[in-house]
C-alpha cells in the first residue's frame, strides 16, 4: 500500500472506529497533538501493562518510579538538554513556513510545492538558527526567568536524580533498573505522520545501572530482550530490525546506541532506542547538585558511580506500528474486507457476542455471556443491530479477535459458536467453557 494511502487509511478507521482523533477538533485541531477514543485508550493502556509486566512485574531487578513531570530546572542544565537539544531551524521568507534545515530535502515550500522532488526550489530560505526542543512555562504566580521551568522532554532524568532515593527505599544491589512510563514534550518543528511524532506524547523506558566493565554485556543483553518484547506484541518480525548508530549519530551521552526499527509505510523508522549513556548523567548531576550519585557496596567494600543501559520506547509509536502491522484490506465474497489483526492480548475488545437472530432466547443468552465474560475482566462486547455479516465486520475493524454466535443449537445443547477473526474459521464450544478458551489464548 502507498504511503499516503495507509496513513490516510489508519487516521480515518482510528476515527471512525474511536482510536484516535485529532485533539481539539471542534476549533480545527492543535497541531499534532491526539485524543485516544475509547478503542485507542484500550489498545494503548494494553501495550503499557505488557510492558511494566516483563519490566517490572516479571523481574526481580527492576523497579517501578512515577516521577513528576515538572522538574527542578537545574536537571535541564545538568542533562545538556538546555544546551543542546536543539534542532536547525529555517524558515522560508515565501511562504512563512519552517523547517528543519537538516531535513530539508523531505520538504517542499508551501506555498509553491516543488516540481523536482528532493529539492525545496520555491522557498526563499533564511539564516538557520538552533531552536530549543523544550516547551517552557512557569512555576508560581511570578512571570520571569527565575520561574522558568520545562515540560520534561523524557522520563529518564527523573530516574537519574531519584537513583539513590530507589536504591536504598528497594535494597536493591547493582546491577538493578528503574523503569517508569509517563508524557513527554517536544516542540518539534516537523511533526507528522499521524502519532509517529507529536508534540505530546508517552515514553516507556527503563534505566539498568551496571557496575563499570559489565556495560557492553549487560547492552547486549537489553538489545536482545526489547526485540524479543516487540516480536511478542504480534508485530511481524520481518518488519522490525536494528539500527546500530555510527559515530556522526551517537547522542552526546552514548557510548554506543541502538535502534529499533519499523518498516513503516514511508520507511525504516525508529521505534526504541537502547544506548549506553555510561555515567554521563550520574556525574552531570553529581557536579550541578553537589550530590554524591555513587553505589556503596558494603559487603565487598566497593564504591563506584554506575554505568547506565537505557532502552527507551515511544508508547505512542507503538500503537502506530500495531495499527499498521495489524491493517489488512481482504476480498471476502466480492466484498472489501477492512480487518485489524492485533494480537488478542492487545485488542481492545477480545470478544463480541451476537444472538444470531432476536428469537428464542437468543438475545437473552447472548446478553448473559457477555456479562459473565466481562465478570471475568474479559473485555466484550454484545450486538444485536444488523446481519450477523455486518456485525462480524464492525468487529474485525475494531480487531476483536473472537465473533461468538448464539444460535438455534444454543437453547438444545447450550453450545455456542467462536469464529476466529483471521481464519475465519468456527468451532463450537460449550458455552460454560468460553471463559477459559479465550483466556488461553488471550494469555497462551
Ligand atoms: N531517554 C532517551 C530518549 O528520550 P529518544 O530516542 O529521543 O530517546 C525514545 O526517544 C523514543 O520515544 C523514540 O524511540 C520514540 O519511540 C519516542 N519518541 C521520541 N520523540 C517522539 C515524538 N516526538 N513523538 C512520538 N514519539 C516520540
Amino acid at each position: 500500500m502507498a504511503e499516503h494511502d495507509l496513513m490516510e487509511k489508519l487516521v480515518s478507521l482510528s476515527k471512525r472506529r474511536g482510536f484516535v482523533f485529532q485533539s481539539s477538533e471542534i476549533y480545527g485541531g492543535t497541531g499534532s497533538v491526539w485524543d485516544y477514543g475509547p478503542l485507542g485508550v484500550e489498545l494503548k493502556r494494553n501495550v503499557k501493562e505488557r510492558w511494566w509486566s516483563r519490566m517490572v512485574h516479571q523481574r526481580d531487578d527492576v523497579e517501578g518510579l512515577d516521577a513528576a513531570i515538572l522538574m527542578h530546572p537545574r536537571v535541564w542544565e545538568a542533562s545538556g538538554h538546555v544546551e543542546g537539544f536543539t534542532d536547525p531551524l529555517v524558515e522560508c521568507k515565501t511562504c512563512k513556513k519552517r523547517f528543519r534545515q537538516d531535513q530539508l530535502p523531505m520538504q517542499a515550500c508551501g506555498r509553491k510545492p516543488s516540481k523536482h522532488p528532493g529539492e525545496v526550489d520555491e522557498c526563499e530560505l533564511g539564516e538557520p538558527r538552533l531552536f530549543n526542543l523544550m516547551f517552557k512555562t512557569f512555576m508560581g504566580p511570578v512571570e520571569g526567568d527565575a520561574a522558568t521551568i520545562f515540560l520534561r522532554p523524557e522520563t529518564a532524568q527523573g530516574s537519574y536524580v531519584n537513583f539513590l532515593n530507589v536504591q536504598t527505599a528497594s535494597r536493591q544491589k547493582v546491577p538493578f533498573g528503574i523503569a517508569q512510563i509517563g508524557k513527554a514534550f517536544r516542540n518539534e518543528i516537523t511533526p507528522g505522520n499521524f502519532i509517529f511524532r507529536t508534540r505530546e506524547f508517552e515514553q516507556a523506558e527503563m534505566q539498568f545501572f551496571v557496575e563499570p566493565g559489565s556495560d557492553d554485556e549487560w547492552f547486549e543483553y537489553w538489545r536482545e530482550e526489547r526485540m524479543a518484547w516487540h516480536q511478542s506484541l504480534g508485530i511481524r518480525p520481518e518488519r522490525l530490525r536494528f539500527h546500530e548508530h555510527g559515530p556522526d549519530e551517537l547522542a552526546h551521552y552514548a557510548k554506543k546506541a541502538v535502534d529499533i526499527e519499523y518498516e513503516f509505510s514511508f520507511g525504516w523508522k525508529e521505534l526504541e532506542g537502547i544506548h549506553n549513556r555510561t555515567d554521563f548523567d550520574l556525574a552531570r548531576h553529581e557536579e550541578y547538585s553537589g550530590k554524591r550519585l555513587e553505589y556503596i557496596d558494603t559487603g565487598v567494600g566497593k564504591r563506584f558511580r554506575p554505568f547506565v543501559i537505557e532502552t527507551a520506547v515511544g508508547v505512542d509509536r507503538t500503537v502506530l506500528v500495531l495499527l499498521a502491522d495489524a491493517y489488512h484490506e481482504e476480498e471476502v465474497e466480492g466484498d472489501t474486507r477492512v480487518v485489524l489483526r492485533l494480537h488478542p492480548a492487545v485488542a481492545p475488545i477480545k470478544a463480541a457476542v451476537f444472538p444470531l437472530t432476536k428469537k428464542d432466547g437468543q438475545p437473552e443468552f447472548a446478553r448473559k455471556l457477555a456479562d459473565e465474560l466481562r465478570a471475568a475482566s474479559i473485555p466484550s462486547f454484545y450486538d444485536e443491530a444488523g446481519s450477523i455479516g455486518r456485525r462480524y465486520r464492525r468487529q474485525d475493524e475494531a480487531g476483536t479477535p473472537f465473533g461468538i454466535t448464539v444460535d438455534g443449537q444454543t437453547a438444545e445443547d447450550s453450545s455456542v459458536t467462536i469464529r476466529d477473526r483471521d481464519t475465519l474459521e468456527q468451532v463450537r464450544v460449550d458455552a460454560g467453557k468460553v471463559r477459559s478458551w479465550l483466556l488461553d489464548r488471550i494469555h497462551g
